[in-house]
């Protein structure tokens, strides 16, 4: 068994559903591997937008298996409206979505768990989707989580109660005045799940072990720099968003990887909050918002912008092993005088190419280096050796820097506006 994985290398919305999309024709499966709704991966064809949550995104092409992994978190309610929004498209779902036993259920608790926690916070909030993912997976790693295969039990509503009740005391410990209806949310759940017990559940990993003969492409969804473990930490998610993610969260062997397709965006965004240095409060940054329509696919909120960040992204495709990168939004730069790039950090007085333990820390300052834009409307270029000059320059630069070949650059939300090298 062979499986390419496809990572986000900066802090989430790089445009990972876009390429998956895009590369699905390559594929026989398309396995999620981490995080859950809190995900909002965007498709455009055909002139009409898509935002997939938990499905993977290859769903949209015909014949492939799409499969959501254990190591993903399953709000049933927020599944069975994507499952809905999309069933215009006259996709099988049934036939073409299946779901591991052992990915975990997010209870409308969690998500009330979720509010409390950030509530209680105050001004030091990360700034979470809301979505339940830290309280599920806090349940799971604590061996107390719901997880999907459990349906399949005819005691399973106890197993719900003992939770249900056990979050609500937990809830009361964060002193916060929360409104929920909690009988709704609970109505809501109970005809969610009974749809979702319409697809079918399997063992996942063996069924990725059995399709020894399939190509299997592993999405992952958030960015390296909110992973639970090497991200900007307590400004994270709650699960491996990096390549060791897709082994645990799918039970692929580490050897049985083959390429690390990154993905980043020609300038950098997040959402939420926790340290950005290359973060823009000017016109600039204002641009790249309003160009490049930055707002929360899941939440709506709007992202700050700044530049690219070198010395993260290198940081990213090392931990990752990156074998091949992809630049989207390269379109939104179009019409900037310049465009600045991070290549080292000013660190308490010393300039350094590396990630420190604390990004945080207010002595530190991005060192830029600076190229000239280009003015050219990129999204009616229709192959890499037509793109300015210019641009040219800024990506070989990058290359060198990230040793590292960008073999897709994106100029435009559609699948067609995606340039292959
Ligand atoms: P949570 O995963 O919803 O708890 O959110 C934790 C942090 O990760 C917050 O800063 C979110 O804005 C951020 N985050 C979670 N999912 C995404 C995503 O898909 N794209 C970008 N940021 C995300």
């Amino acid at each position: 068994m062979k499986v390419d994985l496809l990572l986000g290398l900066q802090w989430g919305d790089e445009g990972k559903g876009k390429i998956v999309d895009v590369l699905t024709s390559k594929y026989d499966i398309i396995a999620r591997f981490q995080g859950g709704p809190n995900a909002g991966h965007t498709l455009v064809f055909n002139n009409k937008k898509y935002v997939l949550h938990t499905i993977p995104s290859g769903i949209f092409h015909k014949n492939k298996i799409n499969l959501i992994g254990n190591g993903v978190v399953i709000d049933p309610v927020i599944l069975c409206k994507e499952i809905l929004n999309i069933r215009n498209e006259n996709i099988k779902i049934s036939e073409t979505l299946l779901i591991s036993k052992k990915a975990h259920l997010i209870l409308p608790t969690h998500r009330i768990l979720d509010a409390a926690s950030e509530m209680s916070k105050g001004k030091n909030k990360i700034g979470s989707t809301l979505k339940g993912i830290g309280p599920t997976y806090m349940d799971k790693t604590g061996r107390n989580g719901f997880r999907v295969g459990e349906l399949e039990s005819k005691k399973w509503k106890d197993k719900y109660v003992e939770l249900r009740d056990k979050h609500i005391e937990l809830i009361k410990f964060f002193k916060v005045n929360l409104n929920f209806n909690l009988k709704k949310l609970e109505e809501e759940f109970f005809q969610s799940v009974d749809e979702l017990k319409k697809i079918d559940f399997v063992d996942s990993e063996n069924f990725l072990f059995e399709a020894n003969d399939k190509k299997i492409l592993a999405e992952g969804a958030q960015g390296s720099l909110l992973d639970i473990d090497f991200g900007t930490y307590p400004y994270v998610t709650s699960s491996n968003t990096t390549a060791a993610g897709a082994c645990t969260g799918l039970g692929i062997s580490p050897n049985s990887v083959n390429q690390v397709f990154g993905i980043f965006k020609a300038y950098t965004t997040r959402v939420g909050s926790g340290p950005f240095p290359t973060e823009l409060f000017d016109s600039y940054g204002e641009r790249m918002s309003k160009v490049g329509n930055e707002f929360g696919a899941t939440t709506g909120r709007p992202r700050r912008c700044g530049w690219l960040d070198l010395v993260a992204l290198k940081y990213a495709c090392r931990v990752n092993g990156v074998s091949k990168l992809m630049m989207m939004k390269t379109d939104v730069l179009s019409g900037f005088d310049k465009v600045l790039v991070c290549t080292n950090y000013n660190y308490k007085g010393k300039i350094i190419n590396y990630l420190p333990y604390d990004l945080s820390e207010s002595s530190l300052k991005p060192v830029y280096k600076e190229f000239k834009g280009w003015s050219e409307d990129l999204r009616q270029i229709d192959s890499f050796e037509n793109l300015p000059e210019n641009l040219n320059y800024y990506i070989k630069f990058l290359e060198k820097e990230l040793e590292v070949p960008i073999v897709i650059v994106s100029v435009g939300p559609d699948r067609k506006e995606t340039l292959f090298r």
